[in-house]
């Protein structure tokens, strides 16, 4: 049974991977304080950003609110918004939360509808590219935050979005906005 309220913030354990995108998640597990009841929450922001709901992920939510892994995986199954396989071979988040949405995140979505033929929620025919948005990522400082495949990319627009994404596409792994920023922290940093 759900433990009611417990605040387990002092037992965080950040993950291993340095993944930048666990970021993101983390900074839901500390806005909900731990709570175990925040799960379905934490699992929203988790496939926000992650684009689906991949083993390890469970595994690190399930550790963070100190849940049964088993609990975890039958919320994720249960809920039919929930996904545990991945959807194109790759993957855009945009974040729609108010800081974004008013630094352009809406121009950079109709830029994916345009040039990708894809709506959030949508994968192309070819299965090369998945497109998705977020509500507030948590680094509204560095609005409008995307999130490309394993990559968290801030002051992003239409232009940039879309240099990335072909590049992905065209199977170069970079970035040349901001290749040497690996973390948010090191991103809000930057900006400081
Ligand atoms: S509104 Fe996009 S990160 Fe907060």
């Amino acid at each position: 049974m759900i433990k009611s309220k417990s605040k387990r913030a002092s037992a965080a354990i950040e993950h291993p991977s340095g993944d930048p995108r666990f970021k993101l998640v983390d900074r839901t597990l500390k806005r909900f304080q731990y709570q175990q009841d925040a799960l379905i929450e934490v699992l929203h922001t988790a496939q926000e950003v992650f684009g689906f709901l991949e083993d390890d992920l469970l595994i690190y939510v399930a550790r963070q609110l100190k849940l049964p892994l088993s609990w975890v995986y039958g919320v994720a199954t249960f809920y039919h918004f929930f996904s545990l396989k991945p959807q194109g071979e790759h993957t855009c988040t945009v974040c729609m939360g108010t800081a974004c949405y008013v630094k352009q995140a809406a121009e950079i979505v109709a830029m994916l509808q345009a040039e990708f033929g894809v709506e959030p929620g949508q994968t192309t025919p070819d299965g090369k590219l998945s497109v998705a948005t977020a509500r507030c990522l948590g680094s509204c400082g560095l609005a409008p935050v995307l999130v490309i495949d394993n990559d968290v990319l801030g002051r992003e627009t239409p232009v940039s979005t879309l240099e990335t994404l072909r590049a992905r596409l065209a199977g170069i792994n970079g970035h040349k906005k901001a290749p040497a920023l690996e973390t948010v922290e090191d991103m809000e940093e930057e900006i400081l």
